[in-house]
């Protein structure tokens, strides 16, 4: 490995505390990214789901199967008559942490990217903050394509996109995963509880199988960045809940 280069690291640091402040966190995670994870960090752990480089290989493949047979073309409703493209999702096919939002937005439409508009720079910075790139955990939404004027996705659109994003989490099967905002959480849930009520504590994702099996993955519902670049009072609530989260993956927070 090559020596870092010491200004890389200050104008890196720099930009990790700049976004820390942002965002209200006045903790800084003890790793900051900059390094190759040790071996108990995100993906270099020995508890990560695919533990050799075939089958990590193996998900990415499977994750293009999923997008190029069948999301890419998929007519089931609506919306695909609107969309510029359809938006899968990236990031670490092999992941330990799964965002999921709730649709594209005009951005997302346009460059077939989650998360890469004003709502996506804040999760960035969300993501960043807790020590970790966007690079290390996988990004995608509810909904593959963008509804209309970003109005809020119908009971029928979601029923007919949820089994993609079913399929992306069986293969991935991440560790722990974030869902961001009330339509994620309410139909990763199957609840009709409203986002309030259900953050600030991990429920069961039931990641099934087709053998029906009983893996249920931690996941832990909080505020959308949209909502929060609505309403920055409630961000100290969503760090709040993604301190669980790192301290499920034992990324631990130091105090103040
Ligand atoms: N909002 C979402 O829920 N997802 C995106 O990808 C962008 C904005």
């Amino acid at each position: 490995m090559t020596s870092a280069d010491p200004q890389k690291i200050r104008t890196a640091l720099r930009q990790q505390l700049l976004c820390d402040r942002m965002l209200g966190v006045r903790e800084v995670p003890i790793r900051l990214g900059l390094t190759p994870p040790p071996a108990s960090c995100v993906n270099g752990g020995a508890t990560a789901t695919a533990s050799n480089s075939a089958e990590i290989a193996e998900k990415a493949d499977r994750l293009r199967v999923l997008d190029d047979t069948q999301v890419k073309g998929c007519t089931k409703c609506g919306l695909s008559t609107g969309r510029t493209q359809t938006v899968f999702g990236q990031g670490d096919p092999n992941a330990r942490l799964v965002f999921v939002g709730e649709a594209p937005g005009y951005e997302e439409d346009k460059t077939g990217q989650a998360f890469v508009g004003r709502a996506g720079q804040l999760l960035t910075k969300m993501i960043l903050a807790m020590g970790l790139s966007r690079d290390e955990v996988f990004i995608c939404n509810v909904l593959k394509c963008r509804p209309p004027n970003n109005r809020d996705p119908s009971a029928d659109e979601i029923l007919s996109c949820s089994p993609y994003l079913r399929d992306q989490l069986r293969i991935i099967r991440p560790e722990v995963m974030v869902a961001l905002g009330a339509p994620a959480a309410k139909t990763l849930l199957n609840t009709t509880q409203s986002i309030g009520k259900l953050r600030g504590r991990f429920h069961d994702y039931e990641l099934g199988g087709p053998l029906e099996d009983e893996d249920t993955v931690p996941l832990m519902p909080t505020y959308h960045p949209a909502y929060l670049l609505r309403s920055p009072g409630e961000k100290a609530k969503a760090w709040e809940d993604l301190k669980m989260v790192m301290a499920k993956l034992g990324l631990v927070a130091p105090g103040r």
